[in-house]
């Protein structure tokens, strides 16, 4: 297997190579690559895993920078699964989140969270404004 490099900024990121593997993966939620791009790049902090230069894994989270974080688009291609790609993705992201409460929703994979340490925090609530990624950006 070749060596997987982490990027936590997003230079040169292709976002149209991002949204096809996505889409081959079946990860893809229909973002365009301009909207995969917007979302990335207004995020507190983003970690992107390359093989080969090419991607094979994304996490990114929001946050508020004081107190109150996200964690979204966790994602390892799965080729790559089980190689600690996600893990070491999401710890570089908590890194950067100390004193802050990180929340996530997640309905495959409660287990994976666990070993990173996160518990269960019922209930979480939520809506889609509209229509889902019509938007302004
Ligand atoms: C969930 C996902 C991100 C895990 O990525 P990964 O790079 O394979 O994860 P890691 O190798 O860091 O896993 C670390 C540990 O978590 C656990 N784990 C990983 N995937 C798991 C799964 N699908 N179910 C249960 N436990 C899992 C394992 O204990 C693993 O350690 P082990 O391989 O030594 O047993 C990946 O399977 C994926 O992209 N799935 C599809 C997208 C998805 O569901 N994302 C989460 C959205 S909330």
């Amino acid at each position: 297997m070749p060596e997987i490099t982490y990027k936590t900024d997003l230079d040169n990121v292709d976002w149209a190579e991002m949204k096809t593997t996505l889409r081959q993966d079946a990860f893809d939620n229909g973002r365009s690559p301009e909207q995969l791009k917007i979302s990335f790049e207004n995020s507190y902090a983003a970690c992107v895993a390359y093989a080969n230069n090419r991607i094979v894994g994304t996490a990114r989270v929001l946050s508020d920078g004081v107190c109150n974080a996200y964690l979204v688009d966790v994602w390892t291609l799965s080729a790559y699964r089980r190689q600690r790609v996600a893990t070491t993705m999401i710890q570089k992201l908590l890194s950067r989140l100390k004193g802050q409460h990180v929340y996530l929703f997640t309905d495959d994979v409660p287990e994976f969270y666990a070993k990173l340490g996160f518990v269960e925090q019922p209930i979480g609530m939520g809506q889609v404004i509209e229509t889902w990624l019509i938007n302004e950006s």
